[in-house]
Formats: C-alpha cells, structure tokens, sequence
C-alpha cells in the first residue's frame, strides 16, 4: 500500500513538474503575432496543448497508453452540447462510426449533404471533439452532415484514413434519399488533414461513373503536399502555435510509422530524389507563390542533396495517395468546384497557395478566403467559450455561404 501511494506520488510530482516546464517552454519559444485577437487565448490553448502532449509521452513511455490516447481521451472530457436546431444520431456505415447532422425544422426539398473529414494530423480530433464544428456547418449552411470516425494512430496507421472516409463516403453516396440529401448537391469537407483526405476522395472519385458526381469540395488549411517544408510558410510561421514542423513531423512518426531519425533529413528536403524534384518542382515551389506572401523574412533555400537511406526510409511521404497536389493532370482537372480557406500564421498556409494556384490552371473554378489572422486549427475552437476564436465563426460564415450557392 505504502509503496503505491510512493509511485503514486512520484508520478503526480513528475507530470506537474513536466507541466510547469512545458508552460515556461511556451512563455519563451512561442511567437504570437500581433495580428491575432486575443492573444492570450491562443498562448492558453498551444500551452494546454503542449502540456497534455507531454504528459502523453510520459504515459508513452510507462507503456499505460500512447501520447495520441492521452490527448484523445482528455479532449473528449469536454461535454457535447446539444443545439435544439440540430438532430445528431450516431450511425455505423459498415463498421465505420459516423455521427449525422440534421436540421430540425422540416425542409420541403432535398438538402445539401456534407461529408465532413476531421483535422487533428491523422493522431488527434474525434467525433465528439469535432461535434460543435458540425453542429455549426449543418446549422449554418442547412445542410446534412455526416461526420466519419476514422480509425487512427497509433492503433491504425497509414493508409486507414483514407479507407475508412473513402468506404463511409461511398456508404453516404449509395443511400442519400435516406437522409434527405438531394444527389446534385454533396460536398466533401475537411480541416487540416481531413482537406488533404476530402480532395483524396474527390480525386478518387473522379472516375467513378456508377455515383452521383460530388458538387463541390471545402478544403481549410489542407496540407497537399510532403515533398517541400521551406516553402515561405514554413520558414515565416515555425514558431507559431497551434502546430510547428515538429509536431508535423511526429504526425508522420505515428500515422507512417517512420523513425524519428529522420526528422532534419525530411524537413530539409533530403528525402526526395533530384528526379522526383525534377519531376514537380513545377507544382512545387515558392515561385507559384504570390509575391506578397513572401515578404515576411523569407529565405529561398535549395533543398539539402538526397540523403539514401532516409529516402529508403521515408518514401511513404512520397506515396502519392500522401500527395493530392502531385496528382495527374488528368484528375485535378475533373475535380469539383472547390472553397480553399488558409490561414496566414500557418506553417502549411502555402500547401492551400499551391492547391488553388494547379485548380485555378487546370480551370477548375475555386472560391479562395484568406484568413488574415487565422493560425492552423482556429476553426475548431468554434462554440468553445473562452476558447474561441472570431476567426472560426467567420470561415464557418465563408463556408456556409458557399454551400448556400451551390
Ligand atoms: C543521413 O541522415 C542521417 C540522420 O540525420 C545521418 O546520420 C547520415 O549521416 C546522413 N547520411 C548522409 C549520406 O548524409
């Protein structure tokens, strides 16, 4: 008994200390710019944040669960709240968990239907983390959601995203009178990495001729691309929260399980060979960026020679199911009509600059909003109270006016 309130104790003083630790890392590495309302909001929510993260890698480390677990299972503490307009049932489409929003009030026509991908880089986010997203976005745009619980790291790893979002949209796709969805009007939606999964889907779809055609896809603040980390973005916003390259890159460690050896090999771009560079670098580069983009202190770098082993090491960041900006002319060019939101404090802004620069050429028509003072993961602090961000109701405000004029 002694001896378990003494380890008891002992890992109470380790994770605040840990705690206190990460919250003075924060106050001294964090850069907030001045652009962004309420400051202090976004210092509280990258600390919080930070701290959980460590304390996931303690519990990591005492093998009682995964980092991703941890910060999962404490995000879901928060309690769903019902908003009287919406009516959310949970579903499974196969195996898949699924929670549909639908507008209360009685429609006399078909809606919209929006299949909606979460962010959280493949490791963190959920069903309930997302659910006041969703609830807003079926509010606001009068539309039908469906919100897919993809399996995710580190239980199941690459590519199941991409299999279970693809099998849901499908399911959603083959019974849309069911829900009350009008077929010429569905929409594939994402933030963050569930952009990069939303247009994967689009892209596969684009082939298929036994469905009904998807009307348009909502990317926010996707990333596209995993070839290229000094772009401008990159280099202007690597110390603002939410997230840093190296959280985007421990992503990588859990969704493709490569090693964290390679972290500077990757990020300096010595993963890819100079024929894949030679082969996309017209995708691919900081001169499709416009100019204004670049003003805040940019370096143009080369990419670092090719390092062997990590490209052996590391090539599923160059599978092109990784990679939907690198897809065939063939297939951008069929893509649906698309809303592009980006943030400018965001180190993946330029992954949007770079999608909506290809969609634009190929002549795909695309509604473009920047967020001025928008950083990466502000749309889902929406309805959070002290949390939130002005920021997100207005790219909720963007998305729903596009849907409304589809
Ligand atoms: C490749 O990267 C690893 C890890 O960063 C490093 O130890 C190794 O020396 C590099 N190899 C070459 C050929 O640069």
């Amino acid at each position: 008994m002694v001896v378990l309130l003494l380890v008891i104790g002992a890992v109470w003083v380790l994770l605040m200390g840990v705690g206190l630790w990460e919250v003075c890392r924060c106050l001294l590495t964090t850069e907030i710019p001045a652009a962004i309302e309420h400051p202090v909001r976004l210092w509280v929510l990258h600390c919080l944040l930070q701290v959980l993260m460590a304390w996931g890698k303690i519990l990591e480390k005492l093998r009682i669960c995964s980092m991703p677990q941890f910060v999962r299972f404490v995000h879901d503490l928060q309690p769903l709240k019902t908003d009287p307009a919406v009516v959310v049932k949970d579903l499974r489409l196969g195996t898949i968990p699924v929670k549909l929003y639908q507008p209360k009030a009685p429609s006399c026509s078909p809606r919209p239907g929006i299949v909606f991908v979460h962010g959280g880089g493949t490791i963190f986010g959920s069903l309930k983390f997302y659910h006041r997203t969703c609830c807003r976005l079926s509010k606001e745009s009068d539309s039908v959601v469906l919100a897919v619980g993809y399996r995710q790291p580190p239980e199941h790893r690459y590519p199941m995203i991409i299999v279970d979002c693809f099998a849901a949209t499908i399911c959603f796709l083959r019974s849309l009178d069911r829900y009350g969805v009008d077929p010429a009007r569905v929409v594939i939606c994402g933030d963050s990495v569930g952009g990069a999964v939303a247009t994967l889907i689009c892209q596969k779809l684009v082939k298929s001729s036994d469905l009904p055609k998807i009307r348009a896809q909502i990317l926010v603040y996707a990333p596209v691309q995993l070839l290229d980390f000094q772009l401008p973005s990159y280099q202007q916003n690597r110390n603002v929260p939410l997230i840093n390259l190296d959280f985007v890159y421990q992503c990588f460690v859990y969704y493709l399980d490569i090693s964290p050896t390679w972290k500077n090999a990757c990020l300096k771009g010595a993963h890819v060979p100079a024929e894949v560079w030679a082969k996309y670098r017209k995708w691919v580069s900081s001169e499709n960026i416009p100019e204004r983009f670049k003003k805040r202190g940019y370096k143009p770098l080369p990419p670092m020679p090719l390092n062997e082993s990590a490209y052996l090491e590391t090539n599923l960041l160059l599978d092109l199911i990784n990679e939907p900006l690198l897809a065939e002319d063939e297939v951008v060019s069929r893509l649906p009509e698309t809303c592009i939101i980006s943030c400018e404090y965001d180190v993946l802004r330029d992954n949007s600059l770079l999608y909506k620069k290809r969609l634009e050429d190929l002549g795909v028509p695309v509604t473009w909003h920047h967020m001025e003072d928008g950083f990466h993961g502000v749309l889902s602090t929406i309805d959070m109270g002290f949390l939130s961000f002005p920021c997100s109701t207005r790219i909720m405000n963007n998305m729903a006016q596009f849907i409304k004029g589809l």
